[in-house]
């Protein structure tokens, strides 16, 4: 497929030839389909999804919407055409994730001049950001992945323990959870653990933090096949652990393990900067409220380059609240970073886990909640997934404006 092509999903024919032969006549390609099937297959072979008219079930703001919805597809920019001059529609696209909108009927100059700064920008932010979510070194190799958030309470746990759960069912036994939040983590709770030894006994035990094969028998099997390490038993127990413990434990548990899921917890020290240093994956748990936003802003600016910019570095929006208060674009704008995944709202299914210690994945695995916490597993895993616009290094991350610029 050559570099210039566009895929266009159109029914009429007339207007696909008008695109085919205005785009054509300035060197892009374009691919016509009818079928909103076929450009999720194939729109990341094109550098552009245009989205005219369907048939069927889905309207075009809805395939709009899931294309924005695809990690694997967060680089292909999406322009769609507006059938009226009706605002709301308009707005409806934009809202779903277009990134630029037409309105119907166009001039071929128009077209033309959307198509070329539309690539332009997208080609300008991929140059900035070159790197790929966790997966870039391939699925065998070893990883440790750090979940952490500023704000508490916002769903990071439920995602490091979805994710962990949900690696180790494709890889048993070659999957480990750890759990750093040492005064008050919860992952045992999530998986209806009883431990009979946690970190808290693993700290007295200097020869088993950097003996994989001694710091296993610290660990408990979740029948998903996952070794988890717990989190102390009472909160006093967490100062036994240093950065130094940490730093043994992560590299020990990295040698036993193909991947190593940490749930970092929401406190900022001298244990969670070294997670972050030896980290392969930092994943942050973007909550949709200003204040964790800002929260999270100041941190990525108290952060080393290579963790607040750097490739490493992922965001997962979870909308912990049924109603949408912030839109991802701004999250987006506010971060300097693309967000790699959104999790859904759910009023029930999080909390039976939570309650029942049995994970999303596993509870509730057909449920929309669980179909995207395996995609952030896959995401995790190595497989590829979502370009990252974390590096957005060139202009640095001083811009605390858009949304938090309130007032
Ligand atoms: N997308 C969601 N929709 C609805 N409820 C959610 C969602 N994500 C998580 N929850 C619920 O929110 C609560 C907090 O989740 P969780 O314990 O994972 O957060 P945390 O950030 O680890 O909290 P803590 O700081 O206490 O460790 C749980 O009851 C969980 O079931
Ligand atoms: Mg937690």
């Amino acid at each position: 497929m050559p570099s210039s092509a566009i895929l266009l999903l159109e029914q009429d024919p007339a207007t696909a030839e008008i695109v085919r032969s205005v785009l054509g006549r300035v060197g892009y390609q374009v691919n016509l389909t009818e079928d909103p099937e076929e450009v999720f297959r194939r729109a990341g072979d094109h550098v552009l999804v245009i989205i005219d008219a369907v048939r069927g079930g889905r309207t075009p703001v809805e395939i709009c919407g899931e294309i924005r919805g695809t990690p694997a597809l967060a680089a292909v920019p999406v322009l769609c055409v507006a059938q009226t001059e009706d605002v709301e529609e308009r707005v409806r696209f934009l809202e779903a994730g277009a990134d630029d909108v037409m309105v119907k009927p166009f001039d071929a100059r128009e077209l033309e001049a959307r198509v070329e700064a539309l690539l332009l920008r997208f080609h300008r932010s991929r140059d900035l950001a070159p790197a790929v979510v966790p997966g870039a070194a391939g699925p065998t190799s070893r990883r440790v992945v750090v979940f952490f958030s500023p704000k508490g309470g916002v769903g990071t746990t439920t995602l490091a323990v979805n994710t962990a759960v949900a690696l180790a069912e494709r890889r048993p036994d070659r999957v480990a959870l750890i759990d750093l939040d040492l005064q008050w983590g919860q992952v045992a709770t999530h998986l209806n653990l009883r431990p009979s030894q946690t970190i808290g006994d693993l700290a007295r035990d200097e020869q088993a933090f950097s003996e994989p094969e001694l710091m296993r028998t610290y660990m408990q099997r979740h029948e998903a096949g996952l070794a988890v390490l717990c989190a102390p038993q009472r909160p006093d127990q967490a100062q036994l652990v240093g950065a130094t413990q940490v730093a043994a434990m992560i590299e020990s548990a990295r040698r036993a393990f193909e991947i190593v899921v940490v749930d970092g917890g929401s406190t900022l020290d001298e244990r969670s900067l070294t997670l972050f240093e030896l980290a392969d994956a930092v994943i942050f748990t973007v909550y949709p409220e200003i204040g964790a936003l800002k929260a999270l802003h100041s941190l990525l600016e108290t952060l080393s380059d290579s963790v607040a910019t750097g490739s490493k570095t992922s965001f997962v929006v979870n909308h912990l609240f049924a109603r949408e208060m912030l839109k991802v674009r701004d999250i987006e704008n506010t971060l300097a970073a693309r967000i790699s995944l959104e999790i859904p709202y759910d009023p029930v299914v999080y909390l039976k886990a939570v309650n029942e210690g049995i994970p999303v994945v596993r509870g509730a695995p057909r449920s929309g909640p669980a179909e995207r916490l395996h995609r952030l597993a896959t995401i995790v895993g190595g497989e590829p997934a979502v370009e990252s616009a974390a590096g957005d290094a060139a202009h640095g991350r001083g811009r605390l404006g858009g949304i938090l610029k309130r007032g």
